[in-house]
C-alpha cells in the first residue's frame, strides 16, 4: 500500500520559483520535493470563468483551479477566514459568521471534490491539508473514493467551548470521522479533539488513539508537530554571508543588536502588543536607545478581510508613533517591511540577528521559530523569545519563553535575550538544534505517512 502515488490537498499552493508565505506551503514544498507526488488545490487567482491548469516540475504534478467570485468571497475571505481562523485562533470576538459563506465553504470543498476524484488511481494515497478542507473527505466518499485519506489541521483546534459557537459546528465537525487518520500538532489540540467528540459528537475513544462516531465509523488522531528542513535551513543560513540583501542589512545594522520578526500581518501574531513591549523596552532602558534595531517582516495576508486591513492601519500607526518619538537623526527604531522575502534571503537576516522575537497570541506551531533558531551560528548563536502560545513552544522549552500579553514579560526577556552569556546562548541554542535535527521535516512526513498506512481502509462500505 505504501507504493501508491502521493497526492497532497490543500487550498494554497507553493507554485515554483513563487515565495511561500505560510507555513503549510513553505513546509509542503520541502515536504513534496524530497518524495514527489501530485499537488492539488486553489491556482490563487480569481476569474469569471475557472479553469484547470496543469504543470510538472521537479517530480511534483500541479493542478490547480480558479475559483469565481462568489466561491473566493464565501469560501475563503468568508467562512474559512472569518470564521474558522478566529474561532480556532481563539479570536470568537472575531467571528463575522454568515449562513451564505458556510454554504460557499461548501460549494467549494464539493467542487475540489468533484474535479479530484477524476483525478485519483485506486493506490493514491491522499493527505489533505487544514481548514479550508474540513468535509473534503466525506464528500469524496460520497462519490465513491475509498482511497486511504489522512488530514492534518495546521492550525490550533481550541477547546470544545469555543467549537460549539460555530453553527452547525456538529454538521461540520462530524466529517473528520470520514478521514483515516487527523493529524495535530500539539497534546493539546488532541486533547480537544477528544473531548469534542466525546461530549459533542457523542462519539467514543477506543484503544491505539482511534475515535468512534456514532455511526460508527473509526478514524485515528495522533500528534505529529510540522518541522522545518533543519540542514537545509542551516546550509542556506551559512551561504546566504555571499547575498547582497543580508550583507546591506549587516552595513546597515552596524554594530547595533538587531531583533527581528517574520510574520504574516495577522491578529493571531501579536504585533500590536510586540511593538508596544519593544516601545516599552525604549522607554525603560534608554541606554538601550541608538543600540537596538527591531526589524519586522510583515507581508500583508488576506487583504480582503477587513480584521486584516484594520490590523494594517493600526501597526502604520504604532511604528510610524514609536519612531516618531523615540528616532534620532542617524537612528530609527523599528523597521516596519510590508514585503515578503525568499527563504534564502530569511536565513541570512536571522543569523544576522541576535534575537529571533516570535510572539503569537495563539499559533499551530510556527515554524518562524524554528528557522530562527536552524539559521544561527553554532560560535555565536542569538536567543529566540518565544510565545508560550505557539505550538513551537512544546518542543523548544530551552527558549526564553513569554506571554505576549504580559509587556513587561516580554521587555524583560529582551532586556534579558540581549545580555545573554555566550555560554548561555551557546548552551539553550545547542540543546533546540538537537530537537530540530531529530524532528526535521522529513521526520514529520513519514511519521504521519506510516500512520496513515498502518490504518485499515474501513471507511467505505463495498459497493
Ligand atoms: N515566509 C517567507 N517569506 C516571508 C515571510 C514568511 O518565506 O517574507 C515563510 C516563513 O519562512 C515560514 C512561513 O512563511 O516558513 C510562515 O510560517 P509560520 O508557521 O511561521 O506562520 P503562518 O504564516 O503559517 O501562520
Ligand atoms: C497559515 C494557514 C495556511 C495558509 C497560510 C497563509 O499557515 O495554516 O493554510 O496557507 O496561513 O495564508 P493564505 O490565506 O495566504 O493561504
Amino acid at each position: 500500500a505504501s507504493g501508491g502515488r502521493l497526492v497532497v490537498v490543500s487550498n494554497r499552493v507553493a507554485m515554483p520559483r513563487e515565495v511561500a508565505t505560510g507555513g503549510l506551503a513553505s513546509a509542503m514544498r520541502a515536504a513534496l520535493a524530497e518524495r514527489g507526488g501530485l499537488w492539488f488545490g486553489w491556482s490563487g487567482k480569481v476569474t469569471e470563468r475557472p479553469q484547470m491548469h496543469r504543470s510538472h516540475e521537479g517530480g511534483i504534478d500541479y493542478v490547480t483551479i480558479d475559483l469565481d467570485r462568489a466561491d473566493y468571497c464565501d469560501y475563503y475571505a468568508g467562512f474559512a477566514n472569518r470564521a474558522l481562523w478566529p474561532l480556532f485562533h481563539y479570536r470568537p470576538d472575531l467571528v463575522d459568521y454568515q449562513r451564505s459563506h458556510l454554504e460557499g465553504y461548501l460549494r467549494v470543498n464539493r467542487l475540489f471534490a468533484q474535479k479530484l476524484a477524476k483525478l485519483l488511481r485506486p493506490d493514491d494515497v491522499l493527505w489533505v491539508h487544514d481548514y479550508h478542507l474540513i468535509p473534503l473527505a466525506a464528500m469524496l466518499r460520497e462519490l465513491g473514493v475509498r482511497n486511504r485519506i489522512g488530514f492534518f489541521l495546521h492550525i490550533p483546534l481550541p477547546a470544545a467551548e469555543l467549537l460549539i459557537v460555530l453553527p452547525r459546528h456538529r454538521e461540520l465537525l462530524g466529517t473528520l470521522a470520514s478521514y483515516d487518520l487527523v493529524g495535530l500538532h500539539t497534546v493539546r489540540d488532541l486533547r480537544a479533539l477528544e473531548n469534542y467528540f466525546l461530549h459533542e459528537i457523542g462519539g467514543a475513544m477506543r484503544p491505539g488513539g482511534r475515535l468512534r462516531a456514532p455511526d460508527g465509523r473509526v478514524f485515528q488522531a495522533g500528534v505529529f508537530p510540522i518541522s522545518i528542513d533543519t540542514a537545509a535551513v542551516a546550509q542556506a543560513a551559512r551561504d546566504s554571508v555571499k547575498l547582497p540583501a543580508v550583507q546591506q542589512l549587516k552595513e546597515s545594522v552596524q554594530d547595533r543588536a538587531l531583533i527581528i520578526g517574520v510574520d504574516r500581518l495577522d491578529y493571531s501574531k501579536g504585533l500590536p502588543q510586540r511593538f508596544a513591549a519593544f516601545a516599552q523596552l525604549l522607554e525603560e532602558t534608554p541606554e538601550l536607545r541608538q543600540q537596538v534595531i527591531y526589524l519586522q517582516i510583515a507581508p500583508p495576508s488576506r487583504s480582503d478581510v477587513p480584521e486584516y486591513r484594520n490590523l494594517r492601519r493600526e501597526l502604520e500607526r504604532a511604528a510610524g508613533h514609536i519612531n516618531g518619538k523615540y528616532a534620532t537623526p542617524d537612528w530609527v527604531p523599528i523597521r516596519y517591511v510590508n514585503q515578503s522575502f525568499p527563504h534564502e534571503v530569511l536565513s541570512g537576516y536571522y543569523r544576522a540577528a541576535r534575537v529571533g522575537l516570535v510572539t503569537p497570541l495563539r499559533d499551530g506551531m510556527n515554524l518562524v521559530a524554528k528557522e530562527y533558531v536552524a539559521s544561527q551560528n553554532p560560535e555565536d548563536p542569538g536567543v529566540l523569545v518565544l510565545s508560550r502560545f505557539a505550538g513551537a513552544a512544546q518542543e523548544l522549552g530551552d527558549t526564553l519563553l513569554v506571554n505576549p500579553a504580559d509587556l513587561t514579560e516580554v521587555t524583560e526577556a529582551l532586556v534579558r535575550a540581549l545580555s545573554m552569556s555566550l555560554r548561555e546562548r551557546k548552551a539553550r541554542w545547542r540543546a533546540m538544534m538537537d530537537v530540530l535535527e531529530k524532528h526535521d521535516l522529513t521526520a514529520w512526513r513519514e511519521s504521519f505517512l506510516e500512520a496513515l498506512y498502518a490504518t485499515r481502509l474501513v471507511q467505505a462500505p463495498s459497493p
